[in-house]
């Protein structure tokens, strides 16, 4: 367990170069984060042509006063490595560092994220930065973590990234070639490979149609970011062995598999934008932002993670960037808090004069001074953290996990067949996420590597790609006793992209679900089919229709239509001491609802809290020294009222206290506790 401290972090990216030529504005940037309650900021994010202003000439003196004045009001630093964005020298000097896109076309200087992580030039330059930065910061007592580099992002398609790829495959494959064009299936359309300096990366003007080699592109792109991460971590390392390290992520990210990468932090770090008041409407909002939560409080086994950013009021790259209405602040920060942070940072400090997000929602407005909605709320957020320390590093008990894996949504997305435009993975995980969210179970999100024993319940959203260890343990979890739901389109094809033979699902889960998987029928959009369970009642299939055939499963429900009227579509199969549940259909809803309904009944699956759960209030839970502390949270413009029961309130919410009733105000969030013992 990594050591942040007593209390909740909570403050945010502080970018004071901005504001060099106003010493007041930064003499006032510490009174008013004392009033808001911030305890840390996270410095130096984007500071390098401050830091270098030219090569080899290092300039800590303004960063020294920033730090310094920080730590004096007992603030600490989160202190950056600057390679997110680089001085335009740099580009000038050494244009290799320069990025070269899928189209293989160099790109200019400009933006951020915009440099090759293989180029030897950027990461020696990295390098001399990160060393002068560790040395001359390795005794100061206000820093507390790294903050290595910001949302790595994005690839580069140059020479040194082509021939970085091939060592990568080359590695992989033992240097046999051969196994590499079989794994591909490169006899198709004669790709097969005849030497190694042959293979490219997958390009539109190009090879793209090999899916393997699509798919181990992606993968080396992570492999490669992770390289360049650890040549930082490490530079840091060695100079400053106990401060810790992390690194910023964010979910839409898709070319990172961030379990790969949480092995090589400290503490996962993780910046949440959630897209409020949107039309989707706030409960689902709350609830795929509850999954994310979940899965990267998983990412390190239930370690707390993070929130390294979020706006205290709205973003400014959205269609429509629409304000947090009153209480959301306060309840958005908590959300992450509820499901396994250790903190609320915002992005940014101070709202920028000038250039790309002088818009974007910040603690302190353009305004400059306290008097603001949004730095009341944050203020009142401050506060309350502040009484509910005894929180922190409390843990997550769960009875539920759902699989969720980033190859398989890379996967997915380079597939072709079924429905081509959007398989609809994400989604499906977030649908069934919702059933377990509504009810008020924890839930973790976990990855096919980890361990599903501590389980009662493993769900299984269209695990398209699926390699023989994943099979093997579903498996085994389901003969001891475990209760699985697997979905369509799971277990298709290997790790390598082929296709399983002998029919679908792969191997021994035929067995484990007792059924087989014959065909897949995809529906165009408003195409609806019939489906009835034993009791006669109707569900509505869309998207896609499997065919299965039962083979010792028994059916709970059947299709209702077409030329498979009649066939099974929802079964389960007792195998040895479990329950393996196979749903062939994508549902319009009602089925997913009355499925978990009872399967959360049957499994006596535990919940957050233990009363009634009015519509669009979530419940989530975290345990500390055998209290179990419970977030109501409120995600609806309307008054809802819940019963206090056993629970006591753990601070004087907004909640108005009746008997035994709580009323929570619109988006509004309530803490409650019990003692376990
Ligand atoms: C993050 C990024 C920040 C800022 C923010 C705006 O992705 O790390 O620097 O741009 O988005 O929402």
């Amino acid at each position: 367990m990594i050591n942040t401290g007593d209390k909740f972090i909570f403050g945010g990216d502080y970018n004071p170069e901005q504001w060099k030529a106003h010493p007041d504005i930064l003499e006032e940037d510490i009174r008013l984060m004392k009033l808001a309650g911030c305890n840390a900021m996270s410095v130096g994010i984007f500071s390098w042509s401050e830091l270098e202003p030219e090569e080899g000439n290092y300039n800590f003196k303004f960063l020294d006063s920033v730090i310094n004045r920080l730590y004096s009001a007992g603030i600490k630093t989160i202190l950056a490595t600057p390679s997110g964005a680089r001085p335009a020298w740099i580009s000038q000097k050494y244009p290799e560092v320069l990025r070269t896109n899928e189209y293989f076309v160099k790109k200019h200087h400009g933006e951020r994220h915009n440099h090759c992580f293989t180029s030897p030039k950027y990461r020696e330059l990295t390098k001399k930065i990160d060393t002068e930065l560790a040395m001359h910061y390795k005794t100061h007592p206000g820093i507390l973590m790294w903050h290595i580099s910001n949302e790595y992002n994005g690839a580069c398609y140059c020479e040194h990234c082509r021939k970085a790829f091939i060592e990568y495959l080359q590695s992989k494959y033992n240097g046999d070639l051969d196994k590499l064009n079989y794994d591909w299936w490169n006899s198709f359309w004669s790709h097969t490979y005849t030497s190694w300096d042959q293979i490219e990366p997958p390009s539109p003007i190009g090879e793209c149609s090999i899916h393997a080699l699509n798919l181990e592109w992606k993968r080396f792109i992570t492999h490669q970011t992770i390289d360049f991460y650890k040549a930082e971590r490490d530079t840091l390392k060695k100079i400053t062995p106990n401060i810790p390290t992390t690194t910023n992520w964010y979910w839409c990210q898709e070319e990172l598999n961030y379990k790969t990468f949480s092995k090589e932090v400290d503490i996962v770090a993780w910046d949440e934008y959630p897209q409020w008041h949107s039309p989707k409407g706030d409960f689902n909002i709350a609830n795929e932002t509850a999954f994310i939560y979940n899965f990267n409080r998983c990412l390190k086994g239930g370690q707390p993670f993070l929130l390294m950013e979020s706006t205290p009021s709205c973003v400014s790259y959205r269609e429509a960037n629409t304000l947090k209405r009153p209480a959301m602040t306060l309840t958005s920060g908590l959300q992450a808090i509820a499901h396994g942070a250790d903190s609320v940072q915002y992005f940014q400090w101070r709202k920028s004069r000038g250039s790309f997000e002088k818009f974007h929602g910040a603690v302190v407005d353009h305004v400059g001074t306290e008097h603001t909605r949004t730095f009341r709320e944050v203020s009142k957020l401050g506060e309350l953290l502040d009484k509910i320390s005894c929180i922190k590093g409390a843990e997550t008990k769960a009875e539920a996990a759902i699989i969720y894996d980033r190859e398989n949504l890379w996967a997915l997305q380079n597939c072709l067949g079924f429905k081509t435009h959007n398989y609809g993975y994400e989604e499906t995980c977030f649908e069934h996420h919702k059933r377990l969210y509504r009810a008020g179970v924890n839930v973790d999100v976990i990855s096919p590597e980890d361990s599903f024993s501590r389980y009662k319940l493993v769900i299984i959203p269209m695990l398209y790609m699926m390699g023989g260890d994943t099979v093997e343990k579903i498996e085994k979890y389901v003969a001891n006793g475990g209760n699985v739901v697997m979905t369509y389109i799971s277990a298709y094809v290997n790790e390598t992209d082929l296709c399983w033979l002998g029919g679908f699902p792969a191997g021994k889960l035929k067995q484990v679900f007792g059924i087989w998987n014959e065909e897949i029928d995809s529906m165009f959009d408003g195409v609806l089919k019939s489906v009835l369970n034993s009791d006669g009642k109707e569900y509505k299939a869309k998207d896609y229709c499997e065919i299965i055939h039962e083979q010792g499963a028994e059916v709970l429900c059947r299709y209702n239509e077409d030329f498979f009227n009649g066939k099974a579509c929802v079964t389960v199969n007792r195998y040895k001491k479990g329950n393996a549940y196979y749903i062939a259909f994508r549902d319009t809803g009602e089925f997913l609802d009355d499925f978990y309904n009872s399967l959360l009944k049957e499994l006596k699956i535990k919940r957050a809290y233990n009363g009634t759960l009015p519509e669009n209030v979530a419940a989530a839970s975290r345990i500390k020294d055998d209290v179990e502390y419970v977030f109501l949270q409120n995600f609806s413009a309307s008054v809802k009222t819940v019963k206090i029961g056993s629970y006591i309130p753990v601070v004087e919410t907004a909640a108005k206290i009746i008997n035994d009733n709580a009323e929570i105000g619109p988006y509004e969030t309530i803490i409650l506790k019990r003692c376990l013992k």
